[in-house]
């Protein structure tokens, strides 16, 4: 029989994210984000869902940490709702949202649980939309203030931190595309936005340095891998176009301390320009400890004139799509990580998330999601075959621990691999549940 086998090195983890699992959205003095803004604005999310409730983890962690402990993973990584912590956006923190992340914390510890923090992952609040938002530099030092303040308060007992999830999301997807909060389309904003969050984030590592000499932190952007559709040099340039403000955009700067030149003159010719200010490069490029890579998807790359910026089609590799309708490409995330090794050196690397969307339900007490076993299989197959492959890979997070507000799409769209029934908010194990649970006991699994 084919296996599957790990060294006892290799971290696994399982993810969430404030205001997709928490609600308890208008508790303790929380503040609204740019999230409950969006969400309640009629249009913005399918069935007009929002995370008022969602999987009323600020009362439910008990719970939820005792699925992680008997999932026998090592990590978890969770986000904090800056406007629950500091409602003014700046300032005074909340002594009762505070708390909150304290109790998760002890009680993670107390099951032998590494907690790793991730501080943004997308909740800006909304006071600082309002006066601007990441188009402006002042956020950058309420972040620095923000990071610095959670830092003071749990740098002590957690030792792994993220400073921005997936900048692409937050600033193209939200900015430019329209699709996430806060729904603008208007490429120099988000080409300002994705600008400030990478300063946000080395002045965050600077202050990091300070406060947890002991620590590790690194952020977590999200790519896909276009492999080009074939060797026809046109089709190799669309696929390295397509995946430049993916990854260059957001790796060069932290890596290479300066921005992609072929992407400058693209966004210059749609009148685009980039905001430099003297120092923001070094300050973007403060050594980090580590990258992390989210990776869902890929596809083939062709070359397409007129289609948008980077004329590049995207073609599946066959019609394999899970249930939010992204193509499956497991060799894609082999690809994208030997990538990045031969582009970026020998920076550690955690998986900080992978995962599918697959919408079953609860029948009879369980739920059989196999399709979501099998994508799992694949992909944790091409991280074992990168780890060969000599890319330094310390941890594989899965997304998600549990079905959660899918932003955009609603609670329609399902990732966990614990089923919620967001009317009675009971979790059920799935199967994937039990078979994630095998391989890291077993650190692998069959291949059968
Ligand atoms: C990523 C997000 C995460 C989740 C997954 C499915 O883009 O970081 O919050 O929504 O996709």
């Amino acid at each position: 029989m084919t296996t599957i086998e790990f060294s006892k090195e290799l971290k696994w983890g399982a993810a969430t994210a404030s205001y997709q699992i928490e609600g308890g959205a208008r508790e303790d003095g929380r503040s609204p984000s740019i999230w409950d803004t969006f969400s309640h604005t009629k249009g913005n999310v399918k069935n007009g869902d929002h995370g008022d409730t969602a999987c009323n983890s600020y009362h439910l962690y008990k719970e939820d940490v005792q699925h992680l402990k008997e999932l026998g993973v090592d990590l978890y990584r969770f986000s904090i709702s800056w406007s629950r912590v500091m409602p003014e956006g700046t300032g005074e923190l909340n002594p009762k949202g505070v708390d909150y992340y304290r109790n998760l914390i002890e009680e993670l510890i107390a099951h032998d649980i590494e907690p790793m923090i991730t501080l943004y992952h997308w909740d800006l609040p909304q006071i600082l939309q309002d006066r601007g938002g990441w188009e402006s530099r002042e956020t950058i030092e309420a972040f620095k203030e923000y990071a610095e303040a959670m830092f003071k308060e749990f740098g002590d007992k957690v030792k792994s931190w993220i400073t921005i999830n997936e900048p692409w999301c937050a600033s193209f997807l939200s900015n430019y595309l329209g699709i996430h909060a806060p729904g603008k389309q208007d490429l120099q904003a988000a080409v300002d936005v994705s600008h400030h969050l990478l300063v946000a984030h080395g002045k965050a590592v600077q202050a990091f340095r300070k406060v947890v000499p002991d620590g590790q932190i690194g952020y977590a952007p999200n790519m896909g891998w276009l492999e080009p559709y074939s060797p026809a040099s046109e089709d190799r340039d669309a696929s390295r176009r397509g995946m430049l403000w993916q990854k260059e955009w957001f790796m060069d700067p932290v890596f290479k301390g300066s921005y992609p030149e072929e992407l400058l003159q693209i966004f210059e010719k749609e009148n685009a320009f980039l905001k430099l200010e003297s120092g923001d490069l070094e300050v973007i490029s403060q050594p980090i400890d580590f990258m992390g890579l989210n990776y869902y998807s890929g596809s083939l790359g062709r070359h397409k004139e007129g289609s948008g910026l980077f004329e590049v089609e995207e073609v599946p590799l066959d019609n394999r799509r899970t249930d939010i309708g992204w193509p499956i490409y497991a060799d894609g995330f082999f690809k994208v990580l030997v990538n990045l090794r031969e582009t970026y050196g020998e920076i550690p690397i955690y998986i900080t998330e992978n995962g599918a969307c697959y919408n079953h339900e609860v029948q009879e007490g369980s739920v059989n999601d196999q399709e979501r076993i099998d994508y799992l299989k694949q992909h944790i197959t091409s991280l074992h075959r990168a780890i060969k492959a000599g890319v330094p890979i310390k941890g594989y997070i899965l997304w998600s621990l549990l079905d959660n507000f899918e932003w955009a799409e609603g609670y329609d769209k399902r990732f966990g691999i614990i089923h919620v029934n967001f009317e009675t908010l009971e979790r059920t194990r799935k199967e994937s549940y039990h078979w994630y649970k095998n391989t890291i006991k077993n650190k692998g699994f069959p291949l059968t």
